[in-house]
């Protein structure tokens, strides 16, 4: 009879392998050790090249564990849908050279078909901010996480701590979403923005909570079509369109939607921001609506004046900003001017629509809330507060 049992179990284990669509492959087979001491680099990339030459879709899985990795490429193309299950945390090594002059700390690049569900990585950041901080010295920085040239790129369920620069950065990829991320680095934490998006289409971030020490969210040059809801934003510098402009000849950021989302305690709320100086670029059909902010202190803002160091005296920005639909925006704002649309003079904004804003400052013994409009034309809708200059 046990011997009976043990046959069956054998068969069927055998069916299971034989005829089970995807193939599992751990990384502790590749060698990675969950210390938080071993450099399991080399695993991990023999790991991927084996997932990536697999025929039929595979898991990649990471267990429990601090697995210590140095900067690696994942790269494609693969032959396969690959998912990347990650329970374990994958920590930077301590010396903030060890990833800081590669640009990256983990690169996808050319890959598409790609799932990463869970996992929570740690680029201990703070020696990497302190150096710049003081000033000397320093290597660039990296991303901890870079995705190029990808697509059809699922990432969900990650935490990400403490990044040098950003900790998300998309760049020439299309229909890749980000969904149920953390993402966390101090108030202070220079250019830590939580995720970046560049000469990218078909980008959906959702149901994030993101706190750093610059934007939550920002979209570069290049970018369309990019879909960004349920965030709750703050500390930080809030969800930014720009900066824009930097270059002559760049491609514009057309069609970006941020919905039902929540800034608490942030620089800015919903942000377009561009260099005053010339350039052909442009960002259009931007659609801001359902945000409640919370001590915000610029909750609605375009800031076409931007120009550190004095570097472009006496210009103006060539970015046209144009179509742009602000609805249903309400709480409260800690400075009085809620509402700044601070535009080009020789490509003044167009087409801005406010509908149904209620935005009071913080201070309410003070004094209500205002709106400064340079070079801007639109039109208001329903109930707006402060004033429209419309
Ligand atoms: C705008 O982007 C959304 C995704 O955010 C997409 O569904 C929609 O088709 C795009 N609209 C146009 C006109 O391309
Ligand atoms: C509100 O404004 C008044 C007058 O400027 C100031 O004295 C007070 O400290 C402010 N309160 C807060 C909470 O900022």
């Amino acid at each position: 009879m046990d011997k009976l049992i043990a046959i069956s179990l054998i068969l069927f284990l055998s069916i299971v392998v034989l005829v089970s669509p995807i193939a599992a492959f751990n990384v502790v087979q590749f060698g990675a050790r969950g210390d938080g001491i071993t450099d399991s680099t080399l695993s991990f990339l023999r790991a991927w090249i084996f997932a990536c030459n697999s025929a039929r879709p595979v898991t990649l899985y990471v267990p429990r564990g601090t697995f210590l990795i140095k900067t690696v490429t994942f790269s494609g193309p693969c032959r396969s849908r690959i998912q990347f299950q990650i329970d374990g945390t994958l920590v930077a090594p301590d010396n903030y050279y060890a990833i800081g002059n590669s640009g990256f700390w983990i690169l996808f690049y050319k890959v598409s078909r790609l799932s990463v569900y869970g996992g929570t990585i740690d680029a201990r950041g703070s020696g990497f901010w302190a150096c710049k901080k003081n000033g000397h010295n320093c290597p660039a920085g990296a991303r901890s996480i870079s995705l190029m040239w990808c697509s059809n790129v699922l990432v969900s369920g990650l935490t990400s701590f403490n990044s040098q620069t950003i900790h998300i950065g998309i760049v020439h990829c299309s229909n890749v979403k980000l969904q149920n991320l953390k993402i966390s680095a101090p108030i202070g934490s220079p250019n830590t923005d939580g995720i970046h998006v560049e000469s990218s289409m078909g980008i959906t971030i959702a149901g994030s909570t993101i706190r750093t020490g610059d934007d939550c969210i920002s979209i570069g040059p290049g970018s369309m079509n990019i879909w960004i809801s349920k965030i709750g934003c703050g500390p930080g510098h809030g969800i930014s369109i720009g900066s824009l402009g930097n270059s002559f000849n760049e491609a514009g950021v057309q069609n970006v939607t941020v919905t039902d989302s929540i800034f608490s305690k942030t620089q800015n709320g919903v942000r377009v921001k561009s260099w005053a100086k010339p350039s052909d670029g442009y960002a259009r059909n931007l659609l801001f609506q359902n945000l409640i902010m919370r001590n915000v202190a610029y909750p609605i803002i375009i800031d076409q004046m931007y120009c550190p160091d004095n570097s472009c005296p006496h210009q103006s920005s060539g970015v046209k900003v144009s179509q742009v639909m602000y609805k249903n925006i309400k709480g409260t704002s800690a400075t009085q001017t809620a509402v700044k649309f601070d535009c080009s003079s020789s490509n003044p904004c167009t087409g801005i629509t406010l509908q149904d804003i209620k935005l009071t400052y913080l201070n309410r013994s003070f004094r209500p809330t205002m709106t400064y409009c340079s070079n801007a034309m639109g039109t208001h809708i329903g109930a707006v507060f402060p004033k429209s200059c419309f």
